[in-house]
């Protein structure tokens, strides 16, 4: 049970997680919240002794009287690290100082939130933290509340949600997903030292580059099922910054929320600002253990559907036809997406406008009547017929200057006076902070969904922000326009769930770049990446599930060679692949063979016999496509009763065959039969000895599913 406790003693809260304890308390003169402890699960008494201890002795020779480490740091007196809050009052004074007003602890059931309320002792801003904390997890997200209580606005410079205190230890190394388009969510670590590291989007999107997403632990100790490790990860979808600092004595500090570059918000009398929650979590059970309390806290408490759903087998057509669909190249491709499986078909780019190719088109949200005379009717009935949504591509924060609605509204887009309108793609990025724009864009979608029979929206954005201008606002805080994008952007989506409650969302940015737990908690699947070379692909998904579930992770098999790498690769082993995730088809049916046809069919088959086990189970990465020929995923089914392999095997060498992977998590007193052969094992020869596999030649794989069959205790 999650509990948060307030100790008179030590004057401070104690929160108590699954696994885990955090501690924060005050410091004599209320002028400071300082953070205490965060760690394994501790009993209340010995957070209460450690809240007591005697401070640090103050630094011979240390020029900052502040040896505390705070929990959230105003600008202010002697003050010199990452601030977390850094304001402008109106009579230029640009320092805070704030003093504790009261707490709150909320308790409505299987979550708890306490919320700390500062003020400034001179100026009209009140600082609310909030912490909270859920049944059966480890994850706490922070998040903050600022408020303008009357006389004067106060111009925010920089707000960030959280900043977590670490405990002290020689060295830290930083674990983190970086990449670029085709090449996101790669692991990458650094061992740091004193200075600081800062990853950040300026895009206006989360980005290809960096994820919002960081994993913490001492002296590298940490292996994939074992060490301590700590891990933060930011719920927003714009610019984002996430600063590692060490300082000279070794502490670190991992604070996080909103870029401050290029950013000022104007806080009125009487408005409030929510900044969006940095979630933090620990875990002593290593990466894997850390990806899994994170997949759980995804599926319970961030994700719009319900824990146990599944996705749905999607084909989508953009592999196949482009920009050059129509309703008989659409309608041909549905039935034999249908005729293999697929429960979801899409219909990518190219429906609307003019839209031929990449250069005309985005902002005109009407069908194209020469590619459908008859409208988008017609397909989706016959596609509905084939026992299959319909689900369709949009990009709606963009505008070709190609197209009606640049025409009709040139102001509309990102600008500054005098300066060029740099395109990406040919396309602009639509002032979504404007009004106008907002609701031109809600009510354009709500047409879209009333009129047609869409079940699911590929919610597209294809390049970042540049010249964030808005020419109409000058003087009135442009900069703004960071957030309110964001804000709008969640607005709309929340607004069209509400009123099309049977649509389901993805998110695509060009790929990934719009994979963040702000925009999971309203859609249910993402595309982690255009690259669909299934040999790339494990290394964008491996480092994906460091932070994702897998039943988020839409994942494709497509044509061969494939268009990026030009690598041919057995359609086995790119079923295998796409089956780590939910599973997509994205490849032109037309050319498949018949044996190949076939063979999908009873692929597609097999998955969803295990689906539900692999988007919803414990995954444990065995082997990283990272250090090995071979690299092998497990999914546990979360009441132990199935157990799923995949196995992919890069080239065979030496002629070796026999693999035996050890499996984790299991039963070892339980037995699993082969639910294709005839074999059973217990779990502890699977424990030690392993499950065998035979990879043999260049690109072989193997899924492997296990039932329990000794019944679960
Ligand atoms: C982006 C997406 C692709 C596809 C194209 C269509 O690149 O990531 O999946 O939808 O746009 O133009």
């Amino acid at each position: 049970m999650a509990n948060i406790t307030y100790d008179a003693q030590g004057r401070c809260w104690i929160l108590q997680m699954d696994a885990s304890t955090y501690c924060l308390g005050l410091s004599e003169d209320a002028s400071s919240l300082r953070h205490i402890y965060w760690g394994p699960r501790i009993a209340p008494a010995t957070a209460s002794e450690m809240a007591h201890a005697p401070r640090p002795l103050k630094r011979p020779f240390d020029m900052s009287a502040w040896t505390l480490r705070e929990e959230y740091t105003p600008w202010g007196g002697m003050r010199f690290s990452e601030p977390s809050l850094k304001v402008e009052y109106s009579d230029g004074t640009r320092v805070i100082e704030w003093v504790f007003e009261e707490d709150a602890i909320d308790q409505p059931g299987e979550s708890q939130t306490l919320s700390l309320r500062f003020r400034d002792r001179a100026y009209p801003l009140a600082v609310t933290l909030y912490y909270r904390i859920y049944d059966g997890h480890d994850v706490i997200e922070r998040w903050v509340r600022l408020e303008n209580t009357g006389g004067g606005p106060v111009t925010i410079e920089q707000a960030l949600s959280a900043d977590w205190q670490l405990p002290h230890h020689e060295r830290y190394r930083l674990t983190y997903l970086q990449g670029r388009a085709l090449k996101e969510t790669q692991v990458t670590e650094s061992v740091l030292g004193p200075g600081k590291v800062v990853l950040e989007s300026r895009r206006g999107i989360t980005s290809h580059q960096l994820n919002p997403w960081v994993a913490l632990d001492p002296d590298a100790r940490a292996t994939e099922e074992s060490g301590e490790v700590w891990s933060a990860a930011l719920a927003w979808s714009g610019t984002w910054k996430i600063v590692v600092e060490t300082t000279a004595y070794g502490e670190v500090h991992c604070a996080g929320g909103v870029n401050d570059f290029d950013f000022r918000y104007r806080l009125d009398e009487g408005a409030r600002l929510d900044l969006p929650a940095f979630v933090g979590l620990y875990s002593n059970e290593g990466f894997g253990g850390v990806s899994r309390r994170w997949h759980a806290y995804e599926r319970e408490r961030v994700l719009p559907e319900a824990p146990a759903a599944v996705r749905p087998v999607l084909y989508n057509s953009w592999e196949a036809t482009a920009f050059a669909v129509n309703e008989r190249n659409q309608m041909e491709l549905a039935e034999q997406a249908a005729e293999l499986g697929a429960e979801v078909f899409v219909l990518d780019d190219g429906w609307f406008g003019t839209r031929d190719n990449d250069e005309a088109g985005l902002g005109d949200w009407t069908v194209n009547p020469e590619k459908f005379p008859h409208g988008l009717s017609p397909l989706i009935a016959r596609v509905n017929a084939l026992g299959m949504r319909f689900g369709l591509w949009i990009e709606p924060e963009m505008v070709n200057p190609d197209s009606e609605l640049y025409r009709a509204h040139p102001d509309w887009v990102y600008h500054f006076r005098n300066r060029s309108r740099t395109e990406g793609r040919n396309q602009l990025v639509l002032n979504l902070a404007r009004e106008d724009v907002r609701e031109w864009m809600c009510a354009t979608l709500d047409r879209l969904l009333s009129e047609q029979h869409i079940e699911f929206v590929k919610w597209d954005m294809n390049r970042y922000f540049s010249e964030p201008g808005w020419p109409e606002e000058v003087g009135r805080n442009p900069e703004r326009i960071w957030l309110e994008h964001v804000r709008n952007l969640y607005r709309i989506i929340d607004e069209l769930r509400r009123r099309h409650a049977h649509v389901a969302f993805e998110s695509c940015a060009a790929g990934g770049g719009r994979v963040d737990l702000g925009i999971l908690s309203r859609v249910e699947q993402v595309w982690p990446s255009d690259n669909t070379d299934a040999f790339d692909r494990l290394r964008i998904q491996e480092g994906f599930s460091y932070a994702y579930m897998p039943r988020v992770m839409m994942c494709w098999v497509t044509d061969c060679p494939n268009f990026l790498t030009r690598r041919t690769i057995p359609l086995r082993y790119r079923f295998h692949v796409a089956m780590a995730g939910s599973l997509g088809i994205g490849g032109d049916l037309a050319r498949w063979s018949a044996q190949e046809l076939e063979e999908a069919r009873d692929f597609i088959a097999s998955y969803k016999r295990v689906r539900s086990t692999i988007q919803n189970g414990l995954l444990y990465r065995l082997l990283s496509p990272r250090t090995g020929n071979v690299a092998a995923s497990q999914y546990i089914a979360r009441d132990g009763s199935e157990v799923v392999v995949l196995a992919w095997g890069h080239s065979q060498q030496f002629g070796e065959t026999q693999v035996s992977l050890p499996l984790r998590g299991l039963d070892e007193e339980a037995c699993y039969a082969d639910a294709v052969s005839d074999m059973n094992y217990s779990g502890a020869y699977l424990a030690q000895q392993g499950l065998p596999m035979n990879l043999v030649g260049d690109f072989d794989s193997q899924m492997i599913h296990l039932i329990r069959t000794t019944p679960t205790r």
